[in-house]
């Protein structure tokens, strides 16, 4: 067997001489950081999830009618009909909310220990495209089942774009290609969201690792190890606080990926909907443009910006501003290796004002998902009986969009006009004996 693996070996390698050698570079020869902790799971992880979703959207296709009079029931016929029909639904709409909370930790990873900064922008400009495509996918997906949150979901979201000056209702017609999301805004978000965008997302997600693999990975210190002592066991030229990733780092990450299977399973089989954050009670029941939803939300992955189009009030007759502002809190993040210009990267060093900030941070954007769900709405009543549902959650929603925002600037002016006291930062990993 192994004789006949080595002349296959030998045959592709004599046609593609440069296969074995772009392996090695990627896998055996990619000497990473050998003080990874749990934060660097969650890009295996994202990539698991990326696999889960193409794989059962794959068979989801099979069955899927893409036409506004069939689709919500060519979705119940997948539940109830389709062998294991019901799994692969699950798995699929799990799994995007699965791949958010992947993707939100992994980004806050990039941000607690510097990942973003020099010589890694480019791997977080990468990075924050796969965000927006993959916002663009999850939204587009969640209109299919065409439920009736499926319709004013995108209804409300489109409409957005109605805010634009001169061209806004054009170009919501043009995007609908009906004057209500209809047949028409169905088959193309159908054709965008199965080969399109994840074609893009595919992309974007070789290019960002191969950004990565140029640079070289980050770790919890921040300290670049390619600076320090030279020579392992495997290599007297790498550096000696680095492991190859595989095997070392191929095995760690599947302890990840047994930890995160299991945590899904669970979900999946015992509560998919998950109380109706993943897949909304609204949604079970067909489109009907004459039945508004008692509150319109999205998906929980998209509360926290949609809190912050919310909280923004109108000025001079228009709602731009709300839409500017949810749009501006994500090209902030985007812009974060250019607004935070301190040369520390990991926080276990820095001062103390950006520990505090990044809390800060944490918990706007977590308030302003509560907001955007609608749940302070819900417990205000119940926890200040009397007190107006409105004015309480709109100053406490505001203050959570200046909290956000304020990170921004607080971080800017912490780091360029010299504010951050640091500690000092060790030469090498803390974990090289
Ligand atoms: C489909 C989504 C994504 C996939 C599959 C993915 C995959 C990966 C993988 C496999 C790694 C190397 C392992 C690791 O460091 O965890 C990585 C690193 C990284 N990713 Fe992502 N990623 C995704 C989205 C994002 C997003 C949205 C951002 C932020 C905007 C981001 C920023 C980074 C950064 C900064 C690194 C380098 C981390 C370091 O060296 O410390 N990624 N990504």
């Amino acid at each position: 067997m192994a004789n006949v693996l080595t002349r296959i070996g030998d045959w592709v390698n004599e046609r593609a001489p440069n296969l074995a050698p772009t392996y090695r570079k990627h896998m055996t020869e990619y000497f990473a950081p050998k003080n990874f902790n749990l934060w660097y799971y969650f890009g295996s992880l994202a990539l698991l999830v990326l696999v889960n979703q193409i794989v059962t959207g794959i068979f989801l296709t099979m069955n899927y009618k893409t036409s506004a009079l069939e689709a919500f029931n060519s979705v119940e016929y997948i539940m109830r009909d389709v062998e294991w029909g019901w799994l692969i639904r699950y798995m699929h709409s799990t799994g995007a909310s699965l791949f958010f909370v992947v993707v939100f930790l992994h980004m806050f990873r990039g941000i607690m220990y510097g990942s973003f900064k020099r010589p890694r922008e480019l791997v977080w400009i990468l990075g924050m495209l796969i965000f927006l495509v993959l916002m663009a996918e999850a939204f587009m997906g969640y209109v299919l089942p065409w439920g009736n949150m499926s319709f004013w979901g995108a209804k409300v979201i489109i409409s957005l774009f109605g805010t634009i000056p001169y061209i806004g209702n054009s170009l919501v017609e043009w995007i609908m290609g009906d004057f209500l999301p209809a047949d028409a805004t169905l088959n193309r978000f159908f054709a965008l969201h199965v080969i399109a965008l994840p074609l893009v997302l595919l992309l974007l997600v070789v290019l960002h690792l191969a950004a990565l693999h140029e640079v070289g990975s980050n770790n919890p210190d921040g300290v670049d190890v390619k600076h320090g002592p030279k020579g392992n066991r495997w290599n007297p030229e790498k550096p000696k606080d680095s492991i190859p990733f595989h095997p070392y780092y191929t095995v760690k990450d599947l302890v990840g990926v047994g930890f995160f299977l299991t945590i899904a399973a669970f979900i999946i089989f015992f509560a998919p909907t998950f109380g109706g954050w993943f897949l909304e009670h609204d949604n079970f029941t067909p489109a009907n443009n004459l039945v508004t939803p008692s509150h319109i939300k999205p998906s929980w992955y998209f509360t926290p910006f949609y809190a912050i189009l919310r909280m923004i009030p109108s000025y001079f007759g228009t709602a731009i501003w709300g839409v500017i502002g949810m749009f501006g809190a994500i090209l902030l993040l985007a812009l974060l290796p250019w607004i935070d210009k301190g040369e520390v990267r990991s926080v276990r060093y820095r001062g103390l004002g950006f520990r505090i900030a990044l809390g800060v941070l944490v918990f706007s954007f977590l308030a302003l998902g509560l907001v955007g769900a609608g749940v302070t709405a819900e417990v205000i009543p119940e926890w200040f009986p009397g007190a107006d549902v409105t004015t309480w959650e709109n100053a406490f929603g505001r203050l959570m969009v200046l909290g956000y925002f304020g990170f921004f600037v607080f971080v800017w002016i912490y780091t360029r006009f010299g504010f951050e006291k640091t500690k000092p930062v060790p030469e090498r990993v803390t974990l090289h004996d």
